[in-house]
């Protein structure tokens, strides 16, 4: 096992009716507040609603930054930083999924720097101060609620990047609040959960039994709540086990001590710079060919994931065969609930694949299962055609 140190300050307070312990989050960070949200999914859902009344008892002074994209644009971001500098305001209320999480850790990092925002993205600087982001998740997916990463699109660049930014101070997790999420939404939730367990379990770290373990734990227990929120969304328990899932699965306790990958993601989010996909969706077409392409360097270790995840049977097949067998059970599980399948499924076509093979090593080769270059990639993207 590698050494590492394990540092997450974020409160997770999870639970029906947890909305309520959002008064003395109030108190606490103080009553000036940029609330952001998205494209007006909370407002159909009755969570505005609520939160306005809260806001009216503690006597709030708030300011909207309404309408921040899925693949959220750092043009968006931009406005928010001059909003809470204009108002001078405390802290900052994230409502929604990981767009809003993601831009708002952003806004957060960015409103406390001197130069650009984007320096972060582009590594040309690190993130020191943060204002205080407190987050209401609605759509079980990234993990934004309990980790530093940030990923924003600067859509003038055609450039998806991620950073390291802040914790959420503190997130609220009611997973009555991803009810409404539509079911394609709740497929790529799915398919990235699922995806950052994979980038973390196909490791070469030797003996991480516990870490295996956990992430296999995850991996089951998505697979099996899957169907049942997709088939009845109000399944509280469905939902429940959904979206701890989602934040277990990447909030720093599958990386402890193993060397991750990560290439699929950020292959995925060359992808979505250029056409502008959903993440999940963009996860759920190229993993599968990721793993046919590199499962060779470690046959067992996806024979493993054959026989503990997929339940394959190893009877009267080779090593090979199984690992192969567990890799189409992603693919059909994938397929069964409805997931896209090939980059086709959103119009995409081979004419941009040396772009996105291009964008997709910004800062040199990715993944450690194996290590790609532009070729490989460009490998993988014409299997995803
Ligand atoms: O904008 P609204 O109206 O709220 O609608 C959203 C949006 O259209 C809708 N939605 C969310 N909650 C809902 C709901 N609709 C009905 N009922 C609800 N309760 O869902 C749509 C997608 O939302 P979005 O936030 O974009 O989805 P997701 O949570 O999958 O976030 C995707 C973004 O996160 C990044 C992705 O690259 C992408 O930009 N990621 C962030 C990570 C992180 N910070 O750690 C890691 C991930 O790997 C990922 O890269
Ligand atoms: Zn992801």
């Amino acid at each position: 096992m590698n050494s590492f140190t394990f540092h997450n300050p974020t409160e997770l307070i999870f639970g029906k009716g947890q909305l309520s312990q959002l008064e003395n989050k109030i108190d606490q960070l103080g009553s000036k507040i940029l609330l952001v949200y998205g494209g007006g999914s909370i407002k159909k859902s009755g969570l505005y609603d609520k939160l306005q009344t809260i806001f009216q008892k503690k006597n709030c002074e708030i300011v909207e930054l309404a309408g921040v994209e899925p693949n959220p644009r750092l043009s968006t971001v931009h406005k928010g930083i001059e909003f809470i500098r204009e108002h001078k305001l405390n802290w900052i209320l994230a409502v929604g999924g990981g767009s809003v999480i993601d831009a708002s850790k952003a806004m957060a990092v960015g409103a406390l720097y001197d130069g650009d925002v984007w320096d972060f993205y582009e590594r040309k600087a690190v993130a020191k101060d943060a204002l205080p982001l407190g987050t209401i998740l609605t759509l079980s997916a990234t993990g934004s609620e309990m980790n530093r990463g940030s990923v924003v699109t600067n859509w003038e660049t055609k450039q998806k990047h991620g950073a390291g930014t802040t914790f959420p101070t503190f997130s609220i997790l009611d997973p009555e609040n991803t009810f409404t999420v539509p079911k394609n939404q709740t497929v790529y939730g799915i398919s990235d959960t699922l995806s950052h367990t994979f980038e973390q379990y196909f490791s070469h770290t030797p003996e991480i039994p516990l870490q295996t373990g956990l992430a296999e734990t995850i991996m089951k227990t998505v697979i099996g709540n899957a169907k049942k929120a997709l088939d009845n969304p109000e399944d509280y328990d469905a939902r429940a086990n959904l979206m701890l899932s989602s934040t277990l699965a990447l909030n720093g306790l599958l990386a402890m001590g193993v060397e991750t990958d990560w290439a699929t993601h950020s292959i995925e989010h060359a992808v979505s710079a250029v056409y502008d996909i959903p993440h999940g969706g963009g996860l759920a077409i190229i993993f599968p060919n990721w793993m046919k392409y590199v499962y060779k360097e470690d046959v067992s270790r996806f024979k493993r994931f054959a026989i503990e995840v997929w339940d394959v049977s190893p009877e009267g097949k080779s090593d090979e065969e199984i690992a192969l067998a567990g890799i189409e059970a992603v693919r059909n599980f994938f397929n069964e609930i409805g997931a896209p399948s090939r980059l086709a499924d959103y119009n995409i076509g081979d004419d941009q694949l040396k772009v996105m093979a291009k964008k997709a090593l910004p800062f040199g080769p990715i993944g450690n299962f194996k290590k790609l270059s532009e070729e490989d990639v460009y490998e993988i993207l014409k299997m995803s055609l």
